[in-house]
């Protein structure tokens, strides 16, 4: 089922007309559905049923991908932990419930302090990934007085297939420690008296349509956890990460039982409880992005439907050249004419487009679009840019919707900031 889908017409989100929350809080605005979320992750919950795994399965969603704290509160009611790379992550999932042992703490440079704050609030594991991460946390660990639990997160050198940007398991990738020197890592993480080395980890990269990357380096994996163990390690958890994609045109997924298949055959024998990092998979599909058409542009190239979304609320397409289906939210008439457009955003830089050389019904000024599949990266990686403040978030469920995260107002913006001291006040 479509969770947003036209009915008489027009846009719904679940039960809700996409017009209706405009009109009550103004656009753009992102609106996740509560329904699609909860779809979402009882694929995995039924998936990871079907695997008949002898060891605890665990889901850690990255919230990276919304942090919004409802969608967190969501998802933890459903039994997720969180998989987080900040402490301000860590404060947003315990805020929304997420027992503090049922958080991963992945990332590339953590910092002490934040290392700190994540023993002191009892994180149940820390995913390392260089020689001097596991010194560091080792220090920090006896400062506090705890045994961390860490994964050592290797890098398993397998082409994800994805975009350059969001590519993670190559060689040439900062990530992870390089298979190859793995077995060096864990010998010293396992000299250090205040670890305790439970597993490996693994990331290879977002929005993966195939699942041959995945097979390729649980292999790689799999192989390194028989040669740690020759090595005297006790290795018992498997973190495999995320990456999993979505459809934003029309491409075709594996679903999320033929992956968990692959898993389970894997991994099979393997004696590991496993762990699961998806973002994207969980929201992608859930949230949209609406906007308003402020004007229409023609040109003689093509023309260019100007909308009040730009690049600083959904910079995807501009930074990952990436697709996001556009649909009217008033239905156009099945045999009305396409015209070939950009819909573009009102900030000051050619970059700032949603879509290019897109056919589109035509639009008029005052028509509201919906931009689709931005439930992933879209809020969390908006901006305040051109003084733009952040849109707001909403969630539907069912017939009811409210508002997670109003629009910051222009003077609330303006009161984050301070002039120095030695500056002339600004006369009233
Ligand atoms: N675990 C780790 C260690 C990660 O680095 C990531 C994502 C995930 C899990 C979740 O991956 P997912 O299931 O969402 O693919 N901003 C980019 C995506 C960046 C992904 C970063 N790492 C985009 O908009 O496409």
């Amino acid at each position: 089922m479509s969770f947003f889908a036209y009915r008489n017409g027009e846009m719904h989100a679940e039960g809700v007309a996409l017009a209706s929350v405009a009109a009550q809080v103004g656009t753009p605005f992102y609106c996740y559905s509560a329904g699609a979320l909860r779809a979402a992750w009882k694929e995995f919950a039924d998936g990871i049923k079907g695997m008949n795994a002898p060891h605890k399965v665990g889901v850690c969603y990255a919230m990276k991908a919304n942090s919004s704290l409802a969608v967190i509160r969501l998802f933890g009611e459903l039994g997720a932990g969180a998989d987080i790379v900040s402490v301000g992550e860590m404060r947003r999932a315990l805020a929304a419930g997420i027992p503090a042992a049922n958080i991963v703490y992945s990332g590339v440079g953590k910092k002490a302090s934040e290392l700190m704050e994540a023993l002191q609030a009892g994180v149940g594991q820390i995913n390392v990934e260089s020689s001097a991460e596991i010194e560091t946390l080792n220090a920090v660990a006896g400062q506090v007085g705890a045994k961390a639990v860490v994964t050592i997160r290797v890098n398993p050198d397998v082409d994800a297939g994805t975009h350059a940007k969001i590519t993670t398991g190559r060689k040439e990738n900062k990530f992870g420690i390089d298979i190859d020197l793995a077995r060096e890592a864990f010998a010293l993480a396992g000299r250090q008296p205040n670890l305790r080395v439970a597993g490996v980890a693994m990331h290879i990269g977002s929005q993966l349509t195939s699942l041959e990357p995945y097979r390729a380096a649980i292999v790689r994996v799999r192989e390194l956890i028989g040669q740690l163990r020759t090595d005297g390690h006790h290795i018992d958890r498997f973190d495999l990460g995320g990456g999993l994609g979505i459809v934003y045109s029309d491409e075709k997924l594996p679903s999320i039982a033929d992956f968990m298949a692959v898993v389970a055959r894997e991994t099979k024998g393997l004696g590991c409880e496993l762990t699961f990092e998806p973002g994207r998979r969980l929201v992608g599909e859930a949230g949209v992005l609406v906007g308003e058409v402020i004007l229409v542009k023609p040109g003689s190239a093509k023309t260019f439907i100007i909308v009040d979304a730009a690049m600083n609320d959904l910079i995807r397409p501009t930074l990952y050249e990436a697709w996001h289906d556009i649909l009217p939210v008033h239905q156009p008439r099945p045999d009305a004419a396409t015209i070939r457009c950009d819909i573009v955003g009102p900030i000051c830089e050619s970059g700032d487009f949603l879509a290019q050389n897109r056919d589109m019904a035509p639009l008029a000024a005052g028509d509201l679009v919906m931009i689709r599949s931005a439930g992933a990266y879209g809020a969390v990686m908006a901006s305040s840019y051109n003084s733009r403040p952040l849109a707001p978030e909403v969630m539907v469920d069912g017939t009811r919707f409210a508002v997670t995260r109003p629009r910051p107002t222009v003077d609330e913006m303006l009161q984050a900031e301070r002039f120095p001291p030695w500056m002339e006040p600004v006369k009233a």
